[in-house]
C-alpha cells in the first residue's frame, strides 16, 4: 500500500516520533551517504534521536544500493541479521530506504518479520507518516518517484564524517540510460536542484567550518537550473568562500564543458582533480554500453583537459566482462588506461541488472570466471600505474587539507591533496582541518608520505593565481 498524504495519523505523528531512538546504515555511492543526511534532518525535526549502533535503536534504516549484485547481497544479508535482533525486541521497526527500495518493494515485504517499512530516494518525507503506519500495526510503503524532489529546503544533518570534508547535492536522477546501469530506474528522471539553496548549503558549511566541498550528482554536466548551467554553477559555489575548496562528481564525458576545464585552471580553490569515467576502452564497446563517445573523443577529451590544467588528476570507472566483450575489446580498456596513466579507478566486473537495456536486449555472456580474470589483469595494471604516478610526486609540494588522524597512527595525520590524493605525515602542532604546505618524501600506490612545512592559507599558497 502507498501512503496517503496527509495520513489519518497526521497529528500523532510527532508523538510517535519523539524520542524514538534511530539509526541509519549507509551502503553504496556518496549520493547514499547525502541522502543519509536528508533523512537524518527529517528524524531529528521528528524528535527522534540519533545512537551509534543497531542494538541501541527503535528504528532501524538501512540506505540500500542496486547498482552491483553483491551490494544487495550484502543488503540482505544485514536485513536478515536485523531480524534476530526483532525476535528480541517486539517494538522494533526495520525499514528500507534508497535504491532497492524501488527495485525489491514486494519481495522486501512478502518476508515476514523481515522489514516493516520501504521508502523510494524520492519519498523521505513522507517518513514520519510511515512510521505513524507501522505503529499502527501495518506495513508502510512509498517508493513513489517525483519530477520535482531535490530536498531544497531541508538542511542536511552530518552526523557522521570527519567535520571538515562535506557532499552537497546539486540534482538527482539520470536520463542517460547506459545499457548497464539500474540507477535511471531506482532514482528516476534527472532534477536539479535550485542554486540558491545550494549556495546556501556551502555557505552554512562554511560557517561550521567545513573546508571542502563535493558537489554530488549522476552526472553534473547537465546541471541546469533556470540560465544556470554547471560551469556557472561551480563559478558562484567557489565564490562562496575563497578559503574552502571545492570538487564534483561525475561528469560524463560525452557533453563536458570546456569553459569548466578554464575555470578549475585559474581558480584556486577549484581542486585540479576529475573524476570522468570511460567505462570501457573501445569504441564498439562504448556503443553497446549506450556511451555516445568514441575511444578517439574520449582520448581527445584527456588530451584538452591536459592541456588547459597541467599537473591535473585524473580517476575513472572501468567495468570488465559487460555483454559480448571480446578479448580485442579488453585490451582496448588495458590499452586506454595505459595511455591515460590514471591517478584512481574504480573498478568492476559487469553484474546483470533487472530493467536495465543490456538485460532486455543482450546476454549476460562473459563467464564469471572470465569477468575475474580480465577485472584482476586491470586492477594489476592500474596498481602499477598508480605507484609509478606517486613515484613521479617524491620532491613535489602540495597544499594538503588534514581531514584527521591518519589510521595507523596517532601521531600522524592524514589529508588529500589538491590533486585527490591521500597523504600522511606527523602531526606536530597541525590539526584537522588546516591547509598545510608539505614535500612529498615517499609513497606506496596508495598513500603519499611527506614532511610538513608550514600552515598556509589557499590564497598564500597560490598567490600567483588570479581569483576573478
Ligand atoms: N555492473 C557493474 N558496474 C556497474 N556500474 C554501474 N552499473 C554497473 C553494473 N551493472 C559502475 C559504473 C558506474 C559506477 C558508479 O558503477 O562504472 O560509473
Ligand atoms: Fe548510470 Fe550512466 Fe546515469 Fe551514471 S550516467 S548513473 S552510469 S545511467
Amino acid at each position: 500500500m502507498v501512503s496517503d498524504f496527509p495520513s489519518k495519523n497526521f497529528f500523532n505523528i510527532t508523538g510517535i516520533m519523539m524520542n524514538k531512538r534511530f539509526y541509519i546504515e549507509t551502503y553504496g555511492c556518496q549520493m547514499n551517504f547525502a541522502d543519509s543526511e536528508v533523512v537524518n534532518s527529517i528524524l531529528l525535526d521528528g524528535g527522534m534521536l540519533p545512537v551509534q549502533s543497531a542494538e541501541e535503536a527503535d528504528v532501524i534504516f538501512v540506505n540500500t544500493c542496486s547498482i552491483r549484485e553483491n551490494a544487495e547481497t550484502r543488503v540482505w544479508n544485514r536485513l536478515k541479521e536485523f531480524r534476530s535482533l526483532k525476535k528480541e525486541k517486539k517494538q522494533l521497526t526495520v525499514g528500507v530506504l534508497g535504491c532497492m527500495a524501488e527495485r525489491i518493494k514486494d519481495q522486501i515485504i512478502d518476508q515476514e518479520q523481515l522489514v516493516d517499512i520501504v521508502v523510494g530516494p524520492d519519498a523521505y518525507r513522507d517518513i514520519p507518516n510511515l512510521l505513524a503506519e507501522v505503529e499502527d500495526g501495518r506495513k508502510a510503503v512509498n517508493v513513489l518517484l517525483s519530477l520535482e524532489e531535490t530536498y531544497a529546503d531541508i538542511s542536511p544533518v552530518r552526523t557522521s564524517g570527519n567535520g571538515v570534508t562535506a557532499f552537497v547535492s546539486i540534482m538527482r536522477g539520470c536520463d542517460n540510460m547506459c545499457a548497464f546501469c539500474v540507477v535511471p530506474f531506482t532514482r528516476g528522471r534527472e532534477r536539479s536542484r535550485p542554486l540558491e539553496s545550494i549556495l546556501r548549503e556551502i555557505r552554512e558549511l562554511s560557517d561550521q567550518g567545513y573546508r571542502e566541498v563535493t558537489l554530488l550528482g549522476q552526472n553534473v554536466n547537465s546541471y541546469k537550473y533556470e540560465e544556470i548551467d554547471f560551469t556557472h554553477l561551480m563559478d558562484k559555489a567557489s565564490k562562496v568562500d575563497p578559503e574552502m575548496r571545492f570538487r564534483f562528481s561525475s561528469p560524463h564525458p560525452k557533453d563536458f564543458p570546456e569553459p569548466l576545464l578554464h575555470l578549475i585552471a585559474e581558480r584556486p580553490n577549484l581542486c585540479n582533480y576529475i573524476h570522468i569515467p570511460a567505462q570501457a576502452g573501445s569504441s564498439s564497446m562504448l556503443e553497446r554500453m549506450r556511451r555516445p563517445y568514441t575511444r578517439e573523443q574520449y582520448l581527445t577529451l584527456i588530451d584538452r583537459i591536459r592541456e588547459i590544467i597541467p599537473g591535473v588528476s585524473l580517476s575513472t570507472d572501468i567495468i570488465a566482462g559487460f555483454c559480448d566483450e571480446t578479448e580485442e575489446e579488453h585490451r582496448d580498456t588495458m590499452t586506454l588506461m595505459e595511455i591515460v596513466e590514471y591517478d584512481l579507478a574504480y573498478m568492476f566486473a559487469y553484474s546483470e541488472r533487472e530493467r536495465t537495456l543490456a538485460h532486455r536486449k543482450y546476454e549476460d555472456n562473459v563467464p564469471e570466471s572470465v569477468k575475474k580474470s580480465r577485472l584482476t589483469e586491470i586492477i594489476q595494471q592500474q596498481m602499477v600505474i598508480q605507484e609509478k604516478n606517486n613515484r613521479k610526486e617524491i620532491g613535489q609540494r602540495h597544499l594538503v587539507l588534514v581531514e584527521g588522524t591518519s589510521k595507523k597512527s596517532d601521531e600522524q595525520l592524514s589529508g588529500r591533496t589538491d590533486t585527490n590524493k591521500v597523504v600522511v605525515f606527523d602531526k606536530l602542532d597541525f590539526k584537522k582541518g588546516d591547509f598545510v604546505e608539505v614535500e612529498i618524501v615517499d609513497c606506496t600506490s596508495a598513500t603519499l608520505i611527506a614532511k610538513p612545512i608550514s600552515k598556509r592559507t589557499i590564497a598564500e599558497y597560490y598567490s600567483e593565481a588570479v581569483f576573478a
